[in-house]
C-alpha cells in the first residue's frame, strides 16, 4: 500500500512491504529504485550493482518469489509485496543449501556477481526444484560473471537441487 506525500518539494510514498520477512514501512520517492532503497535506505549491501542498468544481474531479488533486477524496478512498485534478498536466505548464520553449494563447488571467485546469481537460481528453485541443465542455463542467462567459465555456477545449482531431492 503507498500513500502519496510532499517531503521538502519532492513527491514521496510511503512504501509498506515485506522485506525478508519483515514488514516494513518507508516514505520513498516515486523514482527511487529498488537498489537504492535496500542499499542506502534500509542499509542492506548483499544486492550488487554491477552495471549502469539491467545488463549484469548483479542486483537480482526476489518479488513475490520471482526474479528482477533491483536498478531497473522502482522501489515504490513493490508495495504489498514481498521483497528477499540475499540476506533472507541463510538462517541464523547457517548458509542456505544453493549458498552452501556454491561454497563447495567454487561457483563463486570474486563474489560480486554471486548474490544475483544465488538470487536467480532460488528463484528458479522454488518454481521448478529439479531443473535440468538447459533449463538452469536459460534461467541464468541474464547474469554475467567475469571470473568464472559459468560451469561451476551451473554445478552449484544442480548440487543443490540433488541435494534437495534427496
Ligand atoms: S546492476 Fe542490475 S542488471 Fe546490472
Ligand atoms: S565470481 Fe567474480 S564476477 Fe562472478
Amino acid at each position: 500500500m503507498t500513500n502519496t506525500m510532499m517531503t521538502g518539494g519532492a513527491t514521496k510514498k510511503l512504501l509498506q512491504l515485506t522485506l525478508n520477512g519483515k514488514p516494513r514501512t518507508d516514505a520513498v520517492a516515486d523514482n527511487m529504485l529498488l537498489i537504492d532503497y535496500l542499499r542506502e535506505e534500509v542499509g542492506i549491501i548483499g544486492t550488487k550493482q554491477g552495471c549502469d542498468g539491467g545488463e549484469c544481474g548483479a542486483c537480482t531479488v526476489l518479488i513475490d518469489d520471482t526474479p528482477h533486477l533491483a536498478c531497473i524496478t522502482l522501489a515504490a512498485s513493490c508495495a504489498g509485496k514481498r521483497v528477499e534478498t540475499i540476506e533472507a536466505l541463510a538462517d541464523q548464520g547457517r548458509l542456505s543449501r544453493l549458498q552452501r553449494a556454491f561454497h563447495e563447488k567454487l561457483g563463486t571467485q570474486c563474489g560480486y556477481c554471486t548474490p544475483g546469481f544465488v538470487m536467480a537460481a532460488e528463484g528458479l528453485l522454488r518454481k521448478n526444484p529439479h531443473p535440468d541443465e538447459t533449463q538452469i542455463r536459460e534461467e541464468l542467462s541474464g547474469n554475467i560473471c567475469r571470473c568464472t567459465g559459468y560451469v561451476k555456477i551451473i554445478e552449484s545449482v544442480q548440487a543443490a537441487a540433488e541435494e534437495s531431492a534427496s
